[in-house]
């Protein structure tokens, strides 16, 4: 069954009050989501393995340690996924970046995909895929069938703001996945947007209506 792990650290709820408030700009609200994705990167990176090394310091040998295991992938959910992805690679630099293009219909809220393309070694990585919003559930259950179709073992997924509506289909579609996200809120709405979330997340990032 899927974990759910919903990050309380005090600068990450502090940005995300910024990110939902209406009045935040395009520019200061790119930023934030930035900075937040980053935060988010450090406590999902929590559990990575670590293998013993020794090093030469100036002064004497280290025994110190690396990252071991799975190397890392990441997946934005095109478009409003992109807006997270610099900030986690600032933090895991070495991570490749595949896309999966979704948008949902605004009529049906099914999510229509349109562009897919990950790193050649599916199968080898452990895939964080991104999306700011995690509603119906519709976009990120299509995104993991999409990497799980083309050979992915091992999936998390990252999100800035769920609605209990979508945590609940990932957990049934894809119980080996866990979720890890800044803030579960109340409901969805009629239209399918996330109460009282942060209103259109492609929208407020790239200043489009
Ligand atoms: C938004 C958001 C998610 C999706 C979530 O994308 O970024 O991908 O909706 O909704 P769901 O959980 O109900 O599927 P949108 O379809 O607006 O596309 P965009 O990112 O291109 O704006
Ligand atoms: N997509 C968004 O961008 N916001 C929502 O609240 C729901 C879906």
């Amino acid at each position: 069954m899927s974990k759910v792990f919903v990050f309380d650290h005090p600068l990450i709820q502090h940005k995300l009050t910024y990110i939902r408030d209406k009045s935040t700009g395009t520019k200061e609200f790119r930023e934030l989501v930035d900075e937040v994705a980053g935060l988010m990167a450090f406590e999902i990176t929590r559990d990575l393995p670590l293998k013993d090394v020794t090093v030469e310091t100036p002064v004497g040998q280290a025994n110190s340690k690396l990252i071991a295991g799975k190397k890392l992938g990441l997946v934005p959910i095109l478009r409003a996924g992109l807006g997270m992805v610099d900030g986690i690679l600032r933090m895991i630099p070495a991570a490749k970046v595949g896309h999966v293009g979704l948008y949902r219909d605004p009529e049906t809220l099914k999510p229509v995909e349109y562009y897919v393309k990950l790193p050649t070694d599916v199968e080898e990585r452990e895939f964080i895929v991104i999306d700011p919003m995690l509603a119906t559930g519709g976009s990120a259950v299509e995104a993991i069938n999409s990497l799980k179709k083309r050979g992915a073992k091992s999936i998390k997924l990252m999100c800035l703001v769920a609605a209990p509506e979508g945590v609940e289909i990932v957990k049934e579609e894809h119980p080996d996945v866990d979720i890890y996200l800044a803030a579960l809120d109340e409901k969805l709405n009629e239209k399918g947007y996330i109460v009282p979330g942060l209103g259109d997340a492609g929208d407020r990032l790239f200043g489009t209506k």
